[in-house]
Order: structure tokens, then C-alpha cells, then sequence
């Protein structure tokens, strides 16, 4: 078993966790979602998913990870040893981090070629035939470099100098906001709430999925982040932290994104296409257009790589401590095979434009393992722990029976599970149309056939990862899961 590393103090905790919590999501996933959802309405669910169900969950995870100073996979071993959940959570991590860093990709390209040429147009960007695949190749790289530097020297070094530099300039983009003439339109459309579509089943669905994403809870990344922690400290307080800090950042860069949206006639509801699309076309217009541009591509390339780090740390610390191997020797081979898993996303957004049943590969990888992977893992992960763990256990780890568990666990037991199936059995369904329920940004066009398609294409793939790491290990996949040769 390697040496166990620790955050050299909790600010630089925080930051780090504020780093994997910060990200694209914050930036272009949450004002997408705000705009399709009809502005202000969609802000109460999303305030109520924040702290209601994403943040108990963040509390348990992180308590876990300083109690039981392991990784994901032993975590869910101390429980039962036959149980591979873990790597199952791994492989989740893995294919959302083998998407996630085409598009942190193209957030690099676009702040070097505006900051040579000017932005490019987003369509004549993905049809080149090299450059977004290039770009992929070199954000997994320094994604692999920072990590394999270490907990002290790669992870949390980095989130110390790119997390503030994220605040600042958004901060600075934010004033530059309030000077233009669409700036009290987009204030309205953001806080305007509409208590009507509370009702809406798909509202608080979409809801959900962007509160869990946005704060990466339920994957392992914050108990992987919470064993490096010192004992005996005040965890929920730094849930509050990190999730005020999350929400505060996705308020900013909504305050730097609407007033241009409406100074400029765009589309609030254009969707992923709004950063690289539309907002390309109003810098190309605005004063000083350009330094902005390149202000807003670096503040997602920075707020997407200290997120690309935490996903990829989970993965390797499962296998170091799986194989014994050193931190160099496992990033190199995890850096190696994130690059062959998003080669297929990266190259659909090529002039190779892969498809898989006429939906590029990426958005496909989004509206299964993002969107669905996602809140199944976190379904996973709060009722194995919240029911499994005897109560004493999870009340002592979380300060004793009169302390916050007297809430937590009966959240984490009863009403985040509830929540998350229902919301997913919505999304699967407005996937089939019951109901006129196609309302879901992008589950219309895509369907049930490709989400069954998607579900079935990441259980293969984790059987065969958790196959081949077992076989690694010298274990027997067969004997662990109680199939073996029974005398
Ligand atoms: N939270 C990040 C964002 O908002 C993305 C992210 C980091 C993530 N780690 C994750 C998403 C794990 C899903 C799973 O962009």
C-alpha cells in the first residue's frame, strides 16, 4: 500500500475540492440548463437540489473518505469484499472524464487561436481535421502531468493558483457585463422566478442532474479528496463552502453570459452551442472583444482542468492501491488509456464526424454516461453506504447520534435514493415521449432506443475494465462475486 499523502493545509483542501466542483458545468452547463428551463423558475430547484440532496450526500462522502482512509474500491470492499462497485464507479468517472476533456479541449484551442487569429467559427473548428483532436491530446496530457506530480505538488498547487485566477476574472468580466445595454434584461431573465413549471417533473429532474454534476458528489472524486484530509475537522463546514463557492461561481459566469446574450440578440436556450457558437459571434462585435474572448476561454480551459485532475486521481488511486504501482507508472497508464476511451468523442467533432446511430459520439457519451451514469453511480453510492454501513459506524464518522447524522442518514437512506430514481425514471421516460414529455433538453432527438443502447455499451465496458483489473490483481472475478466453485 503506498504512503498515504495529505493536503499540506485545509485551505489548500478547499480549493482543490472547489476546483473539481467548479468546471464547465458551472460555466456553459449551467446557464444551458437555466436557459432552457424558462430563467429564474428553474433556480429554486436547483437552490433546493443544492442543499437538500447534493450536500448531505457531499458530507457522507467525505466523511467516509477521512474515516476509512481509503479509495473508492476499498471503500466499498470494507463493506462486503465482494463488492466491485467501486470500479464500477471508476469506469463512470472514466468515460465522463474521456468527454469531458475533448471539450476541455476545445476551451484551450479556442483561447490560443483567438488569441492568434481571432475565435474561429465553432463549425469550422470541428470540421478540421486535426485540431480538436490535438487539443484533446494535449489536455489529457497535462491533465496526466499535474497528476502524476502528486497531491501536494501537482493537485492541490495547481487549484491554489488557478481556482482565484478563475474567480478574478470572471469577476472583472462580470463588471465589463454591467456596462452593456442587455445587462438589466439579463439580471431579469436570470432572477425572474416563474412558480408555474414548479410543477414540472423534467424541471427538477434537469435540476438535479446539473446540481449533482456541478458538485461532483457521488463518484468517489470528494472521498478520494476527503482521505488525504487531516482528522478531527469540521466537515460540514467545508460542504458549505464548497457548495456556496460552486453556486457562486455559476452565478457569475451567468452574470457575464445573459447581458451579452441580450446585448446581442443571441439565443439564451442555444444550448451547448452558446459558448462556441453564439458568444464567439458577439465578441467578434463588442469593444475589446478580443481580450474578452480570451478571458473566457481561459477562465473554462482553467475551471475544466482542475476538474479533469480530481476525475482522473480517483482512477489512479484505486489502481495504485489495487497494484502496489508508483504514482508515475499508474498516471502514465491511466493518461494512456483516457486518451483511446475519448479518441471516438474527440474525432466526432473532427471532420471524421463519428456518429453512432446519427449522434455524434460525444453527445451520445453526454446523454448516457453524463446524464443517466451519473445519478445511477450517486444512487449507488449513497444506499450502499447510507444502508450497508451499520448506523453506529456511519453516526460515529459523522460526530455522534446527536450530531447532523440525526439528518444526514436518513436523507442519504431514504429521500436522495427516492429522488434519484424518480428523476431518472423521468428522464428515461421523457426519452420514450410519454406524455408529451420530449420538453427535455435534448432527450427528443435521441430517445429510449440510444439511452438502452448507452446503458448497455458502459455495462460491457466496466465488466471487461473490472475483468481485466481483477485479473491484474491475481483475483478471481468468479470466486469474488460468489459464482466459484462451491464444494
Ligand atoms: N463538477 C464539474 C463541473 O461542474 C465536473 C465534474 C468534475 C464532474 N468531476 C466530476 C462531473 C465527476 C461528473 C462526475 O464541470
Amino acid at each position: 500500500m503506498p504512503v498515504m499523502e495529505r493536503w499540506s493545509s485545509t485551505g489548500a483542501f478547499l480549493l482543490a475540492a472547489i476546483g473539481s466542483a467548479v468546471g464547465i458545468g458551472n460555466i456553459w452547463r449551467f446557464s444551458t440548463v437555466l436557459g432552457q428551463n424558462g430563467g429564474g423558475a428553474y433556480l429554486i430547484p436547483y437552490i433546493i437540489a443544492v442543499f437538500v440532496f447534493a450536500m448531505p450526500l457531499m458530507i457522507l462522502e467525505i466523511t467516509l473518505g477521512e474515516k476509512l482512509r481509503g479509495t473508492i474500491v476499498s471503500a466499498f470492499r470494507r463493506i462486503n469484499p465482494r463488492f466491485v462497485i467501486g470500479w464500477f464507479l471508476c469506469v463512470i468517472v472514466g468515460l465522463i472524464l474521456s468527454y469531458y476533456l475533448v471539450i476541455t479541449g476545445w476551451t484551450l484551442g479556442y483561447t490560443i487561436l483567438t488569441l492568434a487569429t481571432g475565435a474561429p467559427s465553432f463549425s469550422e473548428f470541428s470540421s478540421n481535421s486535426l485540431l480538436p483532436i490535438a487539443f484533446f491530446v494535449i489536455a489529457t496530457l497535462v491533465t496526466g502531468l499535474i497528476v502524476s506530480f502528486g497531491v501536494n505538488r501537482g493537485i492541490e498547487r495547481i487549484s491554489i493558483i488557478l481556482i482565484p485566477s478563475c474567480v478574478l476574472i470572471l469577476l472583472i468580466l462580470a463588471a465589463y457585463g454591467t456596462l452593456l445595454p442587455g445587462f438589466y434584461q439579463g439580471i431579469t431573465y436570470m432572477f425572474t422566478p416563474d412558480f408555474s413549471v414548479l410543477a414540472d417533473p423534467l424541471l427538477w429532474s434537469a435540476a438535479f442532474g446539473q446540481a449533482f454534476f456541478s458538485l461532483s458528489v457521488g463518484m468517489g472524486i470528494l472521498l478520494t479528496y476527503g482521505t488525504y484530509m487531516k482528522s478531527g475537522q469540521h466537515i460540514p463546514r467545508f460542504t458549505l463552502i464548497i457548495s456556496l463557492a460552486d453556486l457562486f461561481v455559476a452565478f457569475l459566469a451567468g452574470l457575464v453570459i445573459f447581458p451579452i446574450v441580450f446585448t446581442f440578440g443571441l439565443s439564451p436556450t442555444a444550448g451547448a452551442e452558446l459558448a462556441f457558437t453564439s458568444l464567439p459571434i458577439a465578441f467578434a462585435q463588442m469593444p475589446a472583444g478580443k481580450v474578452v474572448a480570451v478571458a473566457f476561454f481561459a477562465v473554462l480551459f482553467f475551471a475544466a482542468i482542475t476538474s479533469t485532475i480530481s476525475m482522473m486521481e480517483v482512477g489512479v488511486a484505486a489502481i495504485r492501491e489495487s497494484l502496489g504501482w508508483s504514482r508515475v507508472k499508474t498516471t502514465i497508464a491511466v493518461t494512456g488509456g483516457i486518451l483511446l476511451l475519448g479518441l471516438p468523442s474527440a474525432m466526432s467533432y473532427s471532420s471524421f464526424a463519428l456518429k453512432l446511430d446519427g449522434i455524434k459520439i460525444l453527445d451520445f457519451m453526454d446523454e448516457t454516461v453524463g446524464t443517466l451514469g451519473l445519478p445511477v453511480a450517486a444512487l449507488l453510492f449513497s444506499v450502499t453506504f447510507a444502508w450497508y454501513l451499520p448506523r453506529e459506524t456511519l453516526e460515529s464518522a459523522l460526530g455522534g447520534k446527536d450530531s447532523i447524522a440525526r439528518w444526514i442518514i436518513p436523507l442519504c437512506r431514504y429521500v436522495i435514493p427516492g429522488a434519484l430514481v424518480m428523476t431518472t425514471i423521468a428522464r428515461i421516460a421523457s426519452g420514450l415521449g410519454i406524455a408529451n414529455t420530449y420538453l427535455l433538453p435534448g432527450s427528443g432527438y435521441i430517445g429510449l432506443l440510444v439511452q438502452l443502447e448507452g446503458i448497455t455499451a458502459i455495462v460491457v465496458i466496466s465488466l471487461v475494465l473490472i475483468i481485466i483489473a481483477c485479473r491484474l490483481r491475481g483475483c478471481n472475478i468468479r470466486k469474488r462475486l460468489g459464482f466459484g466453485n462451491r464444494k
